[in-house]
């Protein structure tokens, strides 16, 4: 099988310490051991998190502003999450807002947005993303605004990027697209949908949170209004982080009670915030940054350690996603949706949705779940992708998410696995 050249290219990823990290990688299912395909749910997380976690709430757990001791270790706690997701995104502590995950952060975005929108206005949406970053948008119908919808070509799953250039004119106030999406895997041209929407004078949304467990994000550079993850889908807690640039988040007026700050981020933090989950977002960023030191030692600083551990994440999983691809596509009677071939991997995250003729997706992943092989079934959320596909009325697709802490073992067990049922039916 040809293969694509990797830069830079790694030579070892210490598999061993990263599973090590990792308290739920030990646990069995009817005997097997659990093989966590289900990533792109959420992930596991490793043992500094739920230290994290519970170390806030043994020692530092108060409300904010206080003058006492844990209400300033709370304070502490606070600024510290911010400034790791700062690091994460490559941009300022005080652009960062959170939430209890991305659908409360864009609902509360898009209604702030709404507030200054008219009749006749135009919100572009794609077919290809969750209905986090869709149905959130559409809610601005009743204000008056138009949906537009780019579609998504069912051969490859990837945006048509020409109707996007037709759709997207004057009129246009936010482009809201996914940076990878979270049922197929593709990756769109994120940098090249905020240009389009700069040219004609509309924001750019960007919903990261399917692509921040598998690559670097860099908001200055991609110059996105916007962007927005959630950290339980990167080895944190449940939780959601949302990237502003700092003009929108002093201006646009968030929906806020009286007393709250009115400077940012506080402004968009309404009510009590997850403190506990905050202290295990920190330790999320830092266990990643951990892994990039280890791989790149001269790396300095915690952004740069970060690149470094996403440099070693892409090479790893890019070496999964081959010995993955190829083999499904061998299997008779599999149906296999968005990129397929090993040249265009650049193109998409380690994440493939596949049906077998004869099983429901359902079928499927309970028959995995039973020998500790975890993957999903369904639309997961892309609603409009699975429709398009024709999928959803037969159960959608099966998932089966790669992460960094997956190993080429657990690949083999579930190609087996699917050969098997793959034969049965
Ligand atoms: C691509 C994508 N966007 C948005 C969401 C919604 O995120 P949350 O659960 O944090 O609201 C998900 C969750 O699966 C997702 O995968």
């Amino acid at each position: 099988m040809m293969s694509v050249p990797l830069e830079p290219l790694m030579t070892t990823f210490d598999i061993d310490w990263v599973r090590s990290q990792f308290p739920a990688l030990a646990i069995k299912v009817n005997g097997y051991p659990a093989a966590f395909f289900d990533g792109p749910g959420g992930t596991q997380v490793p043992r500094r998190v739920i230290d994290a976690v519970g170390g806030y709430l043994a020692a530092s757990n108060a409300n904010t502003h206080g003058a006492f001791a844990t209400s300033r270790r709370t304070d502490e706690v606070i600024a510290a999450a911010h400034a790791a997701m700062a690091d994460m995104l490559g941009c300022d502590a005080e652009e960062i807002v959170f939430g209890p995950n991305m659908t409360t952060l864009t609902l509360a975005l898009s209604r702030a947005l709404g507030r200054d929108l008219k009749p006749g206005d135009e919100i572009v949406v794609t077919k290809l993303d969750h209905d986090a970053n869709v149905s959130t948008w559409a809610a601005l119908e009743e204000r008056g605004c138009a949906i537009r919808f780019v579609d998504t070509r069912p051969a490859d799953c990837t945006l048509d990027m020409e109707e996007l250039r037709r759709i997207v004119t004057p009129r246009t106030r936010v482009v809201a697209v996914g940076y990878a999406s979270n049922a197929v895997g593709t990756i769109n041209d994120v940098e090249g949908v905020v240009r389009l929407a700069h040219d004609v004078g509309a924001m750019a949304y960007i919903d990261a949170v399917h692509y921040a467990p598998h690559g670097p994000i860099d908001v200055r550079r991609l110059d996105c209004d916007f962007l927005v993850c959630s950290p339980y889908k990167f080895f944190g807690p449940h939780s959601g982080a949302l990237y502003g640039k700092r003009e929108h988040l002093l201006h646009l007026r968030p929906y806020k009670v009286r007393p709250a700050t009115d400077s940012i981020p506080g402004r968009w933090e309404t009510g009590t915030q997850n403190h506990e989950g905050m202290a295990g977002v920190t330790a999320a960023v830092e266990y990643l940054a951990e892994l990039g030191r280890r791989h790149t030692p001269e790396a300095h600083g915690q952004r740069a350690a970060l690149l470094a551990a996403y440099d070693a994440i892409r090479v790893y999983e890019r070496k999964l996603l081959e010995q993955l691809v190829p083999a499904l596509l061998a299997i008779p009677g599999l149906t296999f949706y968005g990129i397929r071939e090993p040249a265009r991997f650049r193109q998409r995250v380690p994440t493939v949705a596949v049906r077998i003729a004869g099983r429901s997706p359902r079928e499927l992943a309970t028959y995995l779940g039973e020998r500790g092989i975890f993957t999903w079934d369904g639309n997961y959320y892309a609603l409009n992708l699975s429709e398009r596909l024709g999928v959803e009325p037969d159960g959608g697709m099966l998932r089966i998410g790669l992460v960094h802490y997956n190993t080429a073992e657990e690949v083999d067990r579930l190609l087996a696995a699917l050969r098997e049922l793959a034969h049965r039916a």
